[in-house]
């Protein structure tokens, strides 16, 4: 049998040549991406940016110009940097001069949150920070006290760093980079953990942490004077007896709950309304009546849902509920708390929808910012079949008065401030005495 003559080499300039090089950046992994970010060059790059968000147009034309004098990778570093720099804002007022991670950034408590939880810890002695992400908390937590400030991811501890240093706070801060579950704290007189939401491969389910929750709460074991970040859906069942859960809410919008230790608990429950500060707890009191809707009503602040403080609202404002199981409230006064938004009722009866577009109309609304609580419906599909016209607005209220459907067409009030020396309502003052454990 006949071998089949071996294939001979082609000769060099007939060999085919590697395609050149794609034009695109290498990727870097975000350690290499934070050190040249921190290097000269990347200051340099990240100031010229400047302090505005770009439009994809721009970011793409100033990135093919930037790409003239720095490598492509730094580009690319900074421009995302960037990106991230201008979502801060919403949290950290010196947002411009940080370092994130995107999830860093999700998971990082804001300034206003930061701060209010600090006034928490009593002053003097040695905190604790464990899994401090960016730096959210510790630029608040250092500010005042000397603190160990632990996480195990490298990047976001060099970051946390790099960002107390813009708050002017680094010297006052141990980094330590490790698993929490390992760090001794001799030592240390109080902490504050807040656990990871996220992992690298995405978010975590609902209610679970890394590390978990039971683990969190153990550390009272070790440190008493402890403060846990939860979400602000967190269920009660897992927060033990003499732990205080506080709700905080920026505004309207709940951002969290934290979870007081025994030795910092002064209430089993709490609402607390920022930037005021304001904040409410339980105050036995006579059962809230329940009775027809009235002149003004007060949607409560979620952070006052979720505290479950709904009839301490009512007892400090005069109000009444409108349904047993409703969180409305109703008031006679045009009472105003930074506990609730207040309405003024213009119209109110049974939910006919056919009747209600009438009322809409011969009130002049155009358009409706729909608010249901306790009443099912499609709001989209309600609100194209109620067809207004008219020049005003208006929010409509679908919920239940009585244990019947209803409707109450409202305004916001004006919004004349409250008188400087006007005196808080009584709900409205914290009680700043430790309870003893
Ligand atoms: C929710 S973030 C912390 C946010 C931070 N409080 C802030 O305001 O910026 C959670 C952090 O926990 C870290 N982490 C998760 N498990 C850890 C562990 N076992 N030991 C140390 N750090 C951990 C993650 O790397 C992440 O940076």
């Amino acid at each position: 049998m006949s071998r089949a003559p071996r294939p001979r080499p082609l000769p060099a300039r007939d060999r085919p040549r590697p395609l050149p090089a794609p034009d695109v950046p290498r990727l870097m992994t975000p350690g290499e991406q934070l050190a040249v970010l921190l290097s000269r060059p990347g200051t340099e790059l990240l100031a010229r940016l400047g302090q505005q968000p770009l439009s994809p147009a721009e970011a793409l034309r100033l990135g093919t110009e930037l790409r003239a004098d720095y490598p492509a990778e730094l580009v690319a570093a900074a421009l995302a940097q960037h990106e991230l720099r201008i979502a801060a804002q919403a949290k950290f007022s010196r947002a411009m001069r940080m370092f994130f991670t995107r999830d860093g950034l999700e998971q990082a408590s804001g300034e206003v949150v930061a701060q209010h939880r600090r006034g928490r810890y009593p002053a003097g002695g040695q905190l604790a920070d464990l899994c401090c992400g960016i730096g959210g908390d510790l630029i608040a937590l250092a500010d005042g006290h000397p603190v160990r400030a632990v996480d195990a991811d490298p990047v976001h501890l060099r970051m946390a760093e790099a960002n107390a240093a813009v708050y002017g706070v680094a010297g006052q801060v141990r980094f330590e980079h490790g698993d929490v579950r390992d760090t001794d704290l001799s030592g240390v007189t109080a902490a504050f953990i807040d656990p990871a939401r996220r992992t690298g491969r995405g978010r975590l389910r609902p209610g679970d942490s890394e590390p978990p929750l039971a683990w969190c709460l153990d550390l009272v074991s070790r440190v008493s004077q402890l403060g846990i970040k939860a979400a602000p859906g967190i269920p009660r069942e897992p927060v033990p007896p003499g732990w205080e859960t506080e709700f905080i809410a920026v505004g309207r919008e709940l951002k969290e709950a934290a979870l007081w230790s025994p030795a910092l608990a002064r209430s089993a429950t709490r609402a607390t309304v920022l930037p005021g500060g304001h904040t409410l707890t339980p105050q036995p009191g006579p059962p809230v009546p329940v009775a027809p809707p009235g002149p003004y009503l007060l949607d409560p602040n979620p952070a006052v849902t979720r505290a479950g403080l709904v009839a301490e609202l009512a007892r400090a404002t005069g109000g009444w509920q409108i349904d047993e199981q409703i969180a409305f409230l109703c008031t006679d006064q045009p009472v105003r708390t930074p506990f609730a938004r207040t309405l003024q009722v213009l119209d109110s009866g049974r939910w006919h929808q056919r009747e209600l577009s009438g009322r809409l109309r011969a009130l002049g609304i155009g358009s409706v910012d729909i608010r249901r609580r306790g009443l099912a419906g499609d709001v989209a599909q309600i609100r194209r079949q109620l067809k207004l016209s008219g020049p005003h607005r208006a929010t409509l209220i679908m919920t239940r008065a009585g244990d019947r459907p209803w409707a109450l067409i409202c305004q916001d009030l004006p919004l004349t401030p409250p008188a400087p020396d006007a005196p808080l309502p009584a709900a409205d003052r914290i009680d700043e005495t430790p309870r003893r454990s």
